[in-house]
């Protein structure tokens, strides 16, 4: 009788060191996006590591300068061309050692095991020694000794954007560039057509789930840990969703009346549109468009999810004649392309592939949408401009100039608004006040001319 040797699932038996610093070199070489290129690493991984690889990748691009700057102190010379992985692999040794909970020795071997895995035998005598005399160095407080370090390690941003923010928020600039250093909370929607959020908090307790705050103008609950959604009651039956306390005030602020003709004019993935049909039901229409029709396919599926119906089409909201059937509407949100910058904490990579030339362009294909959607405005009704970026240039800045230039435009209060840089207009929400992410959102209400 022969006896089966045990099945091993070779797929699944990888170095996850390996897999992160593969990770960080597609997002920082290749400028690739995290929310991309991570999966596609984590299914390479078995179940119980995807959290570690995750952590690691996020901690390497949150702290990217000052790790480089960590291994440019130990090294003769920069890894360059096909070696590039194992600049990255250093990082990853270099975040375990300095901010994980793994004692230096696993950190150190597991991160020189990766050198096998990425099949280069002989970067393992270079990482184990740069590791190795790091960890030294760090014990003997040998490492760095000048005294003054460029802003940019200092703060773990690139130095344009500090600039910006710095211009920007001249009392506040730092506190901004901490909170994007922490890890964001778990923000939940609650589904109103099937519970209050009351009612969710019970059935979060009975789950022995912990929240961390209720978020009183929304449906919006945070939780103590982040948490996998299908541990959630009722995810797959839409009771609730994934969605920062800040992106969910969008709907409460568009305030949509029965019989409204609304349209969503940058709707993709679809966590807005669907908040607005949950929490206005009775509307008569929603219309969410999209320019990336392949991102359409997730508002799709959070609809499907959710038993909610919308028009949706993959169009270009600053050119409306390829798509507007010539009914104008009650409530346009505008949630508009942007830099991303007040989201960084849950996307660092937002710092390294955002460039400061981007931000100019984005500033006119706002303009662009705004101008246009306007139009499509039924006079007494309301746009609401959103974004989720922290600089004035997007926001403050694009909706003054946006007023000067409209004289039916007339920018509405919004109640919760308390803007502490001086000539704000409209909300700008800065990242981590009240755990939510840096958002911005302007009312602006079309008068007859
Ligand atoms: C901030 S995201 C929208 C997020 C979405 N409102 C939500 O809550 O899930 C901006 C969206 O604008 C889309 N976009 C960019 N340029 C556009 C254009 N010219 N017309 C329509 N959509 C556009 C992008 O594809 C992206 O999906």
């Amino acid at each position: 009788m022969t006896t089966k040797k045990p099945q091993i699932d070779k797929q699944k038996i990888v170095n996850i060191r390996a897999l992160a610093a593969k990770c960080c070199y597609s997002v920082i070489d290749q400028g690739r996006s995290l929310s991309d290129e991570l999966p596609k690493q984590q299914d390479k991984a078995d179940i119980k590591d995807k959290g570690l690889l995750q952590e690691i990748c996020y901690g390497v691009l949150r702290y990217l300068p000052e790790l480089e700057h960590d291994v440019r102190a130990l090294m003769q010379k920069p890894l360059t061309g096909k070696q590039r992985v194992f600049h990255f692999l250093l990082l990853v040794g270099v975040y375990q050692i300095k901010y994980m909970r793994i004692p230096d020795h696993a950190a150190v071997s597991e991160t020189v095991a990766a050198t096998g895995a990425l099949r280069n035998r002989q970067m393992k005598a270079l990482v184990n020694g740069v590791l190795r005399n790091f960890v030294r160095a760090t014990e003997n407080n040998t490492l760095h000794k000048q005294d003054t370090l460029p802003v940019s390690i200092e703060y773990n941003h690139p130095s344009w954007f500090i600039r910006k923010v710095q211009q920007g928020y001249p009392i506040k600039w730092q506190q901004i560039l901490a909170a994007n250093q922490i890890k964001p909370p778990m923000w939940l929607r609650v589904n109103q057509q099937h519970h209050t959020s009351t009612e969710y908090q019970s059935l979060l307790a009975t789950a022995e789930i912990d929240i961390n705050t209720v978020e009183p103008l929304s449906h919006a609950i945070e939780l103590t840990r982040p948490t996998d959604v299908t541990k959630l009651p009722g995810f797959e039956q839409g009771w609730i969703s994934v969605q920062d306390g800040a992106a969910q005030q969008a709907a409460r602020l568009l305030d949509c009346q029965p019989d409204d003709v609304v349209l969503d004019c940058c709707a993709a993935p679809g966590g807005k549109t669907c908040h607005i049909l949950e929490q206005s039901p009775d509307i008569a229409s929603m219309t969410a468009i999209d320019v990336e029709a392949s991102r359409l396919v997730r508002v799709e599926e959070n609809l499907a999810r959710l038993g909610l119906q919308a028009k949706v089409i993959a169009a270009d909201a600053a050119d409306s004649k390829t798509w507007w059937d010539g009914q104008q509407f009650d409530r346009i949100l505008l949630d508009a392309p942007c830099s991303g910058t007040g989201v960084i904490r849950r996307h660092p990579d937002i710092k390294w592939l955002r460039k400061a030339s981007d931000i100019d362009a984005l500033v006119v294909l706002q303009q662009q949408i705004l101008k246009e959607t306007w139009s499509l405005l039924k006079p007494g009704g309301t746009l609401l401009y959103a974004t989720c970026s922290i600089l004035p240039q997007e926001n403050s800045e694009q909706i003054k100039h946006f007023l000067k230039n409209n004289t039916d435009a007339n920018l509405l209060s919004i109640d919760n608004n308390n803007n502490s840089e001086s000539d704000i207009v409209g909300w700008q929400l800065l990242p981590g006040e009240e755990n939510m992410d840096g958002f911005y959102y302007a009312k602006l209400l079309k008068t007859a001319l």
